[in-house]
């Protein structure tokens, strides 16, 4: 029976760890996969974590199930982070919301259910975006489009071209964007294009999906939620999948929701109703302690200001590096340009590395990040900086 089947690729972000941990040279860099590192270039667990854990671990009295869309407190929470504390959207029980194992998980459920109910629903992506987006909708078996979104000589937003597009795609087509921090690019669309991009929503009536997957590393917790805020005040159906992978540091904990936003609470129950089934049929209910650190420190006040403070570190160190990494570069001697980096936001740079040039620096110089050029800018530290802008010069002066 398995005598056909063939060696998958490695995945394009998650198997370059694989190769990474084999590699044995003491000065290798991992600038791949998205996970913060801090100065000494460790994930340390968030403080705000550590405590949320000693609490929960004193108070949990039952290892028993729960509810197939995770506890009201935690989808509580989560709704108040993503839609604003008073927001009409929380309020009015508008949104169906369900735990997700992580913002993929939360695609996952979100892209089953437009299946079951929407078949022909084509789900437009950017060009580019996140290397598994597109393998998530076909695996659901829904086809993907992409809609214009860098632009390769001015390392900026191609505005234009996206709006463009996005003008001429068929209503009730879902739309997916990238809430901030945009994965790969770092280039992020303004509270003023996004105004445009909610009022072409409603006249055309595609349906928005926010990836959102990063926010409080952009410009902050509220601000990176401009995007979504901004569409709730028009747009009455658009969904969200959040992820606390990053802003918590719960990575391996595999915790986020789903967000469908109705008209009216009504649709919100039935939808709901729905999505558990999507749940039940995958992994049949979700587990409890993501959920649980989530909902603590949230719902904790002196907790929340310490996680919030983590937060800020977080995205501080990361911005200070795209200045120190442009500045660096320059240093060395390095003939191209990157001073569009300092305008980026989140996480990620797209340096605009052709895989050629990134394929030199994993085989000659040990530095790891994805073959479109994206680089992990938290994987910079004071120990690597001038050893990585030393080889990116010497591979791009070459
Ligand atoms: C990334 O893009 O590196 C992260 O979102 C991790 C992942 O799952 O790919």
């Amino acid at each position: 029976m398995f005598e056909t089947i063939e060696m998958a690729p490695a995945d394009p972000i998650l198997g370059l760890n694989e190769a990474f941990n084999l590699d044995k040279k003491a000065n290798k860099v991992n600038l791949g996969v998205g996970v913060y590192k801090n100065e000494e270039g460790k994930t340390p667990i968030l403080n705000s974590v550590k405590a949320a854990e000693r609490i929960n671990l004193e108070e949990e009295k039952t290892k028993s199930y729960l509810p197939i869309d995770g506890k009201p407190s935690y989808k509580k929470v989560v709704q108040k982070l993503v839609f604003g504390a008073n927001s009409e959207i929380v309020n009015s029980g508008r949104a169906a919301t369900i735990q997700a194992p992580g913002g993929t998980g939360g695609i996952k459920l979100a892209a089953d259910f437009i299946k079951k109910f929407y078949p022909g629903t084509k789900v437009w992506i950017s060009d580019p975006t996140w290397a598994n987006h597109k393998k998530v909708f076909n695996s659901a078996g829904l086809e993907t489009r992409t809609y214009p979104y860098y632009n390769p000589k001015t390392n900026g937003l191609d505005f234009d071209g996206m709006y463009k597009t996005l003008s001429e795609i068929p209503g009730n087509d879902l739309v997916l964007f990238h809430a901030c921090c945009h994965n790969p690019t770092g280039v992020d669309i303004s509270p003023e294009q996004w105004k445009k991009l909610a009022s072409l929503s409603l006249k055309k009536s595609f349906i928005p999906f926010f990836d959102f997957a990063y926010q409080g590393f952009g410009n902050g917790l509220k601000e990176d939620a401009v995007g979504i805020r901004t569409f709730a005040e028009k747009v009455k159906s658009f969904l969200v999948s959040n992820s606390f992978s990053k802003n918590f540091g719960l990575y391996n904990e595999r915790i986020g929701a789903l967000s469908i936003v109705t008209p009216k609470q009504k649709e919100a129950a039935k939808v709901l109703s729905q999505l558990k089934i999507c749940a039940r049929t995958n992994y049949s209910n979700p587990p409890s302690h993501g959920s649980s650190i989530v909902t603590t420190i949230l719902s904790t006040p002196d907790l929340r200001t310490v996680w919030e403070d983590e937060v800020k570190e977080m995205r501080d160190r990361i911005n200070s590096y795209r200045n120190i990494f442009v500045e660096n570069l320059k240093v060395q001697g390095c003939k191209k340009n990157f001073d569009f980096i300092k305008k980026q936001h989140g996480m990620f740079s797209y340096t605009g590395l052709t895989k050629d040039k990134v394929i030199e620096l994993r085989e000659k110089y040990s530095i790891y990040f994805v073959n479109s050029g994206r680089i992990n800018l938290a994987g910079l530290n004071g120990n690597n900086i001038d050893y990585v802008c030393k080889a990116f010069t010497e591979v791009l002066n070459d």
